[in-house]
């Protein structure tokens, strides 16, 4: 359903199991960067009239998650830590080369944001499946199916915006360099590491 070229080792969820807080925290920070991603999509493209439409909601439902795990944090006696570097993301976004009309580049970026939400949706359907701590699972569960819904928004607005075969292909092609970037991760106790 998602594209994606290469599961994530279940063994990853062991790994996470061991440090709740680190997860929790690092994910606090993904989402905050998913509404940070939405407002400044906004700030490139303001003609892009749908698109504006939808990062408006956008924003308020990623930072509606940030507060979902934040309270996740509080709940269990903890303090939000400082952000963490995300090295997937990071490298992820190298792929397509920089320049290009305003079309490519809005493009560009709306594939590499369906990709990490579709990567996030794994990670989270895998957790709800894997965890033993059955709260915290039902609680990714039900986030599992916003970040679906976010991914096929992103990759409809590439296809509506960017020549459907084109925009197919590059998908494609990111979709290979993911799984790539994929073998060496799945080590981390972090969202996407
Ligand atoms: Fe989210
Ligand atoms: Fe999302």
């Amino acid at each position: 359903m998602l594209g994606l070229k290469l599961p994530t080792d279940p063994r990853w969820v062991n790994i996470v199991e061991k440090n709740i807080e680190e997860i929790l925290t690092d994910h606090a920070y993904c989402e905050q960067k998913a509404a940070s991603t939405a407002i400044s999509l906004i700030v490139s493209f303001p003609e892009y009239t749908d698109l504006v439409q939808e990062m408006i909601a956008l924003v308020k439902e990623e930072i509606s998650h940030f507060k979902m795990v934040h309270d996740k944090i509080l709940e269990r006696g903890w303090t939000l830590g400082r952000d963490r570097k995300d090295e997937y993301v990071i490298d992820l976004v190298k792929f397509f080369p920089k320049g290009g009309s305003r079309t490519t580049q809005l493009v560009h970026r709306l594939l590499y944001a369906a990709l990490i939400e579709a990567r996030s949706c794994e990670r989270f359907r895998l957790l709800s499946e894997e965890l033993e701590d059955k709260e915290l699972a039902e609680f990714y569960r039900k986030l599992m199916v916003s970040e679906a819904n976010h991914y096929t928004m992103f990759l409809g607005f590439a296809r509506q915006y960017g020549e459907r075969k084109e925009v197919d292909q590059k998908w494609q092609q990111l979709l290979d360099y993911e799984a790539d970037l994929m073998k060496n991760l799945s080590k981390n106790e972090t969202i996407h590491g």
